[in-house]
């Protein structure tokens, strides 16, 4: 059975992955309404990504003998000047994620439950690729700047770019 604190700690970052996944998902739709096709497609993948985390998660904390909470979530921000201010609040959003499951990591070794601590170690994986893919996705945009010719290639490339590379 599963330790309440856990179970608790879980549940939070069950909320924390529903987030992301509702939040990347306006960035797509944004995105899309703007003619950025291909970072929508890149966005939309990412927001199925966030969902798969959270559902392990779910099915986790259920298998272990807990209670998975599915949580309501507030409406994500739907307006965003341009493509750098989504990625930054993106990697802001992904760095706090880190924090996140870098408690929970914390939290398995105070408690000794080795079997949770095991299990997020796939997260804490995840999160070193995650942050290095928005960092490099912010470094093009900075190069390209306001070349349209620049960022007409780079939406084109995101549409073949996987959100876990
Ligand atoms: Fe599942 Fe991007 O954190």
């Amino acid at each position: 059975m599963i330790d309440s604190t856990i179970e608790k700690a879980l549940n939070d970052q069950i909320e924390m992955e529903a987030l992301s996944s509702h939040f990347y998902l306006a960035m797509a739709s944004w995105s899309e309404n703007q003619g950025l096709n291909g970072t929508a497609a890149f966005l939309y993948r990412h927001s199925d990504e966030e969902r798969l985390h959270m559902l392990k998660l779910v099915r986790f904390v259920n298998e272990r003998g807990g209670r998975a909470v599915i949580p309501a979530l507030d409406a994500p921000q739907s307006e965003f000047s341009d493509l750098p201010a989504i990625f930054s609040t993106l990697l802001d959003h992904e760095t706090k994620v880190t924090a996140s499951i870098n408690d929970v990591v914390d939290l398995c070794l105070k408690r000794k439950d080795y079997t949770t601590h095991n299990f997020m170690q796939w997260y804490v994986a995840e999160q070193i690729e995650e942050e290095a893919l928005a960092r490099n996705i912010l470094d093009k945009l900075a190069l390209i700047g306001q070349d349209k010719g620049g960022l007409y290639l780079f939406d084109r490339d995101l549409e073949q770019l996987q959100p876990e590379a």
